[in-house]
């Protein structure tokens, strides 16, 4: 029996999980959706059937979603060529009340992974987030959340790929995001 992720390679970026969504084609809002699992993996790695369980080995809260993205040289996937080639599988159409965000983590400044996403999303007031970036400092740990409103028919707003920490200095607002629907 064989083992190993079975999925096609494809050139730039690999999908680690073969499960294909079907998303409406009309003209709607889309964001990405899709977890990259960081620059600790390239094509050369070793997967078995990986899934957003084995990827936050269990840890709860930590936002993951499927299909998972390796890059082939560990760099941050090229948004445009998710657009062009997966855009059935790493898209998602948000509900009325959702919006797109992108979660990244980092460590001592450099990213560690992100994970694409349609979700709802409220403050530590419980007031609904529609846009905006947040960050949680832990230690050398930083999390940071950012929420956007993609425009009917065109590309999912939820497209940053910006690799270091220190790029990062219009927001910084600390606080707790709450992902209701996850
Ligand atoms: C991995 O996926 C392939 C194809 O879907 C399947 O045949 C195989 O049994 C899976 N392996 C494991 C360890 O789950
Ligand atoms: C990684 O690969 C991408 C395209 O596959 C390329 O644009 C980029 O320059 C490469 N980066 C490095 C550091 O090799
Ligand atoms: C992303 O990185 C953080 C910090 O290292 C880790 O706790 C989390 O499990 C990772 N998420 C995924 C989906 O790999
Ligand atoms: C991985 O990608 C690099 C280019 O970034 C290529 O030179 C190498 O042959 C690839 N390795 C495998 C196993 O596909
Ligand atoms: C901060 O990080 C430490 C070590 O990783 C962990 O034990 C602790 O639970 C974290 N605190 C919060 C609020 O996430
Ligand atoms: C991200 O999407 C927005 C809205 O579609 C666009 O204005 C912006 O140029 C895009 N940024 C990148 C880096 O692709």
């Amino acid at each position: 029996m064989n083992q190993y992720i079975s999925c096609k390679v494809v050139v730039g970026l690999i999908l680690l999980s073969c499960s294909v969504l079907i998303v409406a084609q009309s003209p709607s809002r889309a964001c990405f959706q899709f977890t990259w699992l960081g620059p600790q993996f390239n094509n050369e790695s070793v997967f078995m059937n990986a899934t957003c369980q084995d990827a936050v080995r269990l840890a709860s809260g930590v936002p993951c979603r499927e299909p998972l993205v390796v890059s082939e040289n560990g760099t941050w996937p090229n948004m445009n060529y998710i657009w062009t080639n997966h855009r059935q599988q790493a898209t998602c159409v948000p509900a009325a009340n959702d919006v797109c965000a992108t979660f990244t983590y980092y460590f001592n400044g450099h990213v560690e992974n992100a994970t694409y996403m349609c979700t709802r999303a409220v403050d530590s007031s419980g007031n609904a987030i529609s846009r905006g970036c947040f960050e949680q400092r832990n230690g050398s740990f930083v999390t940071r959340a950012c929420f956007c409103q993609s425009v009917e028919g065109g590309l999912p707003c939820n497209n940053a790929t910006l690799s270091n920490i220190l790029s990062f200095t219009a927001f910084l607002l600390a606080m707790t995001v709450t992902i209701i629907k996850s």
